[in-house]
């Protein structure tokens, strides 16, 4: 066991839009204690209550001016596009064709897929990511490469490889079954095993036949445990691209109804487009909208609707959607959202940022019995953070009065100086 002494943050449910969160929804220790037994939180609470209880000759570790807040979560982003971020500009179409399909195709070589995945996940660390929902390629190599090196870094990950059976460069075009099959393989040797997970991943409408979206449809009615992860409404022209390939289909949402594609393990990237129908239905079937703020400016893509999808009752996730997004770090994204927000007269409060990076991410990804909060039982994945990590940060947060102000200046002014040390199963991954 170890005992790590600091300033402890974690949220038990949503904290609500207010500027004060609702009750009963926040835990914070300013002096409290977190301690680590086997990969998983043992127990935590005041230092002072918790010191009596602990076994003679443990470890203490003194944090006692940092603040401790569960790892953050990613719920969309594609390692294998960390090389072409910030690839100048355009629109979601011509970005695809011009920078990703290009390096995509670098991903047929496992060393390459190798050294991207280390470098991704030593990213991840760098700015306090201990989880993430991950695109590969269509290779199923990039996915070997991600999923052992998350393995070696004993990391929480979902990931699949993507499917794409048309409209994409030969060398990056699934046989359409190939790829089911070898989504079947990646399955079998990965999902389940330690705490990595699979998600059957169509890259979008536009690049999959349906024959090819209806197998997809057949794997996560196979094994309920899956997860799906694809894009969703993202670029009007994507949307007009979707209408005429689909013509059975009402809207696009509904393509990947109708081929059985939308549940409560389901991730759909951006949703910028949708109307109050699209979004109930979404809600009522359990699924959650990955808000990519970054990505979703850099592509000029728009401005996510993040109230009327509160209003919906349809879960929203936070993620960096890199490379089109321009930073991975979890700070930069809540920024990023607060700044979508206030174009929208709709400003995002700290309290909801960080919810959402932590067990909102965690119960979007239907991960919140393993992590997203520091509670007893909870497995141990934690960033340390150090809110005077800069001198301009320094000053800032010598002169907020309370945690609110605290926790805004963070995501506003924090980057991956902040990020002191990242823990993952209850052990150091990273340290600054
Ligand atoms: N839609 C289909 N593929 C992609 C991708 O790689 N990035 C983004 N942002 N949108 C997509
Ligand atoms: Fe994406």
């Amino acid at each position: 066991g170890l005992v790590l002494r600091a300033e402890l943050l974690s949220f038990d449910a949503d904290p609500g839009d207010g500027d004060t969160p609702l009750p009963g929804t926040v835990r914070h220790l300013p002096d409290g204690a977190l301690w680590l037994e086997n990969g998983r939180i043992r127990a935590l609470d005041d230092y002072v209550r918790l010191a009596p209880q602990l076994p003679e000759g443990i470890e203490i570790v003194d944090h006692s001016d940092k603040l401790i807040m569960p790892g953050f979560i990613d719920s969309h982003v594609h390692y294998v596009q960390l090389e072409i971020m910030a690839s100048y500009g355009r629109q979601l179409l011509d970005w695809l064709n011009d920078y990703t399909f290009p390096e995509e195709c670098r991903f047929a070589v496992r060393e390459h897929a190798d050294a991207i995945a280390e470098a991704f996940i030593e990213e991840l660390l760098r700015v306090g990511t201990t989880t993430a929902q991950v695109f590969g390629s269509s290779h199923p190599q990039s996915m070997e490469a991600f999923f052992a090196a998350s393995q070696r870094r004993e990391l929480r990950m979902l990931a699949g490889k993507v499917l794409m059976d048309r409209h994409a460069p030969e060398a990056l075009t699934d046989d359409t079954f190939g790829g089911i099959h070898d989504s079947e393989r990646l399955i079998a040797d990965w999902h389940g095993k330690g705490r990595l997970g699979y998600s059957v991943t169509p890259r979008f409408a536009p690049t999959s036949t349906r024959a090819q979206l209806d197998a997809a449809g057949g794997l996560l009615r196979s094994d309920p445990s899956l997860w799906l992860q694809t894009h969703l409404a993202e670029n009007t022209g994507e949307i007009a691209w979707v209408a005429e390939l689909f013509p059975e289909s009402r809207d696009y949402l509904n393509v990947y109804e109708q081929s059985g594609l939308v549940g409560p393990r389901s991730t759909f990237a951006h949703g910028i487009h949708l109307d109050d129908e699209m979004r109930a239905r979404l809600a009522g079937q359990g699924a959650n909208i990955a808000f990519c703020p970054s990505s979703n400016m850099f592509l000029g893509s728009g401005l996510f609707d993040r109230r009327s999808a509160r209003e919906a009752g349809l879960a929203v996730s936070v993620a960096s959607d890199i490379g089109a997004g321009t930073d991975l770090s979890g700070l930069a994204t809540l920024k990023a959202a607060y700044q979508v927000g206030q174009l929208r007269g709709e400003a995002l409060t700290a309290w909801q940022g960080f919810y959402a990076l932590t067990l909102g991410n965690a119960r979007a990804l239907s991960l919140d019995g393993h992590i997203g909060r520091l509670a007893e039982g909870m497995e141990a994945d934690f960033v340390v953070l150090d809110t005077r990590a800069t001198p301009l940060l320094a000053r800032r947060t010598a002169r907020c009065q309370t945690l609110a102000e605290r926790l805004f200046a963070l995501m506003m002014l924090g980057d991956d100086r902040a990020i002191l040390e990242t823990w993952a199963n209850g052990r150091c991954q990273h340290r600054r």
